[in-house]
């Protein structure tokens, strides 16, 4: 979505924003593609903004929503067998505010990961999914799907064919919306008096403590923090009634909100705003701070890997997450650098990495050609991903994590 005709407005509060950095041009993040459409590639200037007057961390341009979101969609939520748990658990936060007869809607359903937990105990449930391939998985295991982008035309709708919903829940796709307004306003519709909205997403804090830039890419319109969270439900009488820190994606948020005085306020609210006053996210300077040390991690890393190609060892990439687009294409780390990306996803073998054009190769090959290094894209999942390729490092492998600070290991 191009904002430029906007002359640079926030996409909650419509206040002039200004971009504090520039990341390049950038492709499309789950846009794994083949040789052939290498000449056609959408590329987009990736610039974040921070809006002064309502706390929201956001990009300024994005692509259309129909651009990433589609029938071949590359992000499959099950890959992983810790994120099946978190979602288990996270289901188990929502029964505490539901009964059996709710009605729970979920956007971003995505292969079902969260709603088969409500499936299994016969809760009503619906998911809201546009990419249709991902919904396909879903509705094969018996979920309630609709294909389709969530608006407030779309609850509308949702209301009149089923009632009011007891529960609006969200994981990593409140962040991918701009037009963030329709959805809040499609949510306050939706759900009933003392419905309840729990979504998390990607964190600033974590963002801005570790210089995770990676969490900055096509999709991901908005890193909230609970300023910005609070901003905008604000503005339809929702507050955040409690808040809990997530160790998935490298560091998430979950938000609880309700409208107002309905619930009671956990102190764990309060607390998290001043930690947020502590670490700067309502102030620009440390957006200002952040663009600087984007730009040394960036060296750091480029310098390592330079290095080791140098003594004659070979890199390759493990898991390509979205997140590794913004590495390689803003550190420029192409087949120069790292020969391969291994990945369990089928749709993206045989495939190219957006914009450099790494070729992605299935993880099961890994195994035959160990490689003297490996650059860890996928460090969110490293526990997971060190516990089954023990035997890299066992013969000698070397892994690179850039997460929470550049370093080697082995
Ligand atoms: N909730 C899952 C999937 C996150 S990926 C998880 O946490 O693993 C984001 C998902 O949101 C994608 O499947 C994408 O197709 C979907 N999505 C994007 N925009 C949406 C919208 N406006 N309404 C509903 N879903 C949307
Ligand atoms: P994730 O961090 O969820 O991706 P994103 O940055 O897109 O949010 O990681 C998912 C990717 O990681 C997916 O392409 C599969 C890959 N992966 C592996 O290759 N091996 C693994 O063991 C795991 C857990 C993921
Ligand atoms: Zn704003």
């Amino acid at each position: 979505m191009n904002n430029t005709e906007k002359e640079k407005k926030c996409w909650v509060c419509d206040h002039a924003i200004s971009p504090f950095m520039s990341f390049g041009d950038m492709p499309i993040a789950n846009n794994f593609l083949n040789k052939e459409d290498f000449k056609d590639e959408y590329f987009f200037e990736m610039e974040p903004a921070f809006c002064e007057n309502c706390k929201s961390f956001q990009l300024i341009n994005q692509p259309e929503p129909e651009k990433m979101f589609h029938d071949n969609y590359a992000f499959f939520s099950g890959t992983s067998v810790l994120m099946d748990k978190h979602f288990k658990k996270f289901s188990e936060s929502v029964l505490q505010y539901i009964d059996q007869d709710s009605f729970v809607v979920e956007i971003g359903s995505n292969d079902g990961i969260m709603l088969k937990n409500f499936a299994e105990r016969e809760i009503k449930h619906l998911g809201i999914e546009p990419s249709a391939n991902v919904a396909a998985v879903a509705k094969e295991r018996g979920i309630n799907t609709l294909v389709s982008f969530f608006n407030k035309e779309l609850a509308e709708q949702i209301v009149k064919e089923n009632g009011k919903a007891k529960a609006f829940i969200a994981a990593n796709v409140m962040c991918h919306i701009p037009y963030i307004n329709s959805i809040v306003e499609g949510i306050d519709t939706l759900i009933d008096e003392d419905g309840i909205v729990i979504f998390e997403d990607p964190y600033l804090g974590d963002v801005i403590e570790k210089t995770t830039y990676d969490q900055i890419y096509d999709e991901h319109t908005f890193l909230f923090s609970a300023h910005s969270v609070k901003n905008l439900f604000g503005k339809y009488n929702m507050e955040l009634i409690d808040i809990e820190h997530q160790e998935t994606h490298g560091g998430s948020m979950r938000y609880y909100l309700s409208r107002k005085n309905t619930r009671p306020i956990n102190k764990r609210v309060e607390e998290v705003f001043l930690k947020e006053n502590q670490l700067g996210l309502t102030n620009h300077l440390t957006f200002v701070q952040f663009k600087d040390n984007c730009e040394r991690y960036r060296n750091n890393l480029l310098e390592i890997l330079k290095d080791i190609k140098k003594e004659g060892k070979s890199i390759a990439g493990y898991a390509a997450t979205s997140k590794s687009t913004t590495i390689t294409n803003y550190c420029g780390i192409n087949t120069d650098l790292i020969d391969c990306i291994y990945d369990t996803t089928p749709l993206k073998h045989g495939k190219f990495s957006p914009g450099t054009h790494i070729p992605i190769v299935p993880h099961e090959e890994f195994k035959d050609n160990y490689p003297d290094y490996a650059l860890l894209f996928g460090y969110n999942h490293s526990k997971e991903i060190f516990a089954k390729e023990k035997e890299f490092e066992e013969k000698g492998g070397k892994w690179i994590i850039y997460v929470p600070e550049i370093r080697v290991l082995g």
